[in-house]
């Protein structure tokens, strides 16, 4: 077996009196492609905010490669080599996309020329190369979120976080992010985690899938298996896009 990259254990996240996360627990292995689904509301961008440090949970915690990270901030954890994008993905209109990518490298980079290395690098790996002098009030959806995934990239990270990546995209558009969700993983020896609201897609990319619904997991195990279970079709019930 191998060794837990990422160990949740019994978090707990409360916003007043709403439980968007109780005693979540699951582990991440190294070298996995996970996918963590459940209907809108379910606490998975929370999920992500508890292990990236933008939120501290009331119980549990968080170990990220035998670290306990549980209330250490968020650019301390990243620097450890977590990586996330956003579900929304913050706009970035005065900056080109060579920019918003040397952002992400600034942060373990030495230098000036390891930092143009890198961006070099991730703008060639994730196919935006044409794009780098680009604003970014002059970009569409898809090559938003390639730019965020670049960024992401360029920070070096063991284990990404994808929140929500193909919402809004074409067929074709949601292959290219397949695709490039399994180079990460093979050819950059990068763990990934993937959020993702419609199942369908998460049947193609991961091997092992968790389901939350109202800040529970209610299923940890196969894709397919997860369609023949009864509390996560009746968690899907009424969402007509599973
Ligand atoms: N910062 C916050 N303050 C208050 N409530 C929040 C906050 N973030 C999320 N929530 C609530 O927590 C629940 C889970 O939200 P979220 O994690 O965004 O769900 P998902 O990503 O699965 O759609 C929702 O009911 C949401 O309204
Ligand atoms: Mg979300």
């Amino acid at each position: 077996m191998p060794k837990p990259i990422l160990e949740v254990r019994g978090v707990t996240k409360r916003f007043g009196g709403l439980t968007a996360l109780n005693r979540v627990s699951f582990n991440v292995e190294e070298g996995a492609i996970i996918g963590i689904i459940g209907p809108n509301g379910a606490g998975k961008t929370t999920l992500f905010n508890v292990i990236t440090g933008f939120l501290k949970p009331e119980e549990g915690k968080v170990i990220y490669d035998g670290h306990t990270v549980t209330g250490l901030p968020p650019h301390r954890i990243a620097r450890m080599g977590v990586a996330r994008t956003f579900q929304i993905v913050k706009p970035f209109p005065e900056l080109t996309v060579e920019e918003a990518v040397r952002v992400g490298a600034y942060l373990k980079a030495e230098d000036e020329g390891e930092v143009n290395n890198i961006v070099d690098d991730v703008l060639e790996f994730v196919g935006i190369e044409h794009l780098r002098d680009r604003y970014g009030k002059e970009l569409n959806l898809i090559q938003l979120k390639l730019t965020e995934i670049a960024r992401a990239l360029a920070t070096r990270p063991r284990l990404l976080l994808v929140d929500e990546a193909v919402a809004g995209l074409t067929p074709g558009e949601i292959d290219n992010i397949i695709e490039m969700v399994h180079r990460i993983n093979r050819e950059r020896n990068i763990t990934v985690c993937l959020i993702e609201h419609i199942m369908r897609f998460i049947m193609r990319v991961s091997e092992r899938i968790i389901v939350l619904h109202h800040g529970e997991k209610i299923f940890e195990g196969k894709p397919e298996e997860a369609y023949e279970d009864e509390a996560v079709i009746k968690a899907y019930l009424g969402e007509r896009r599973i």
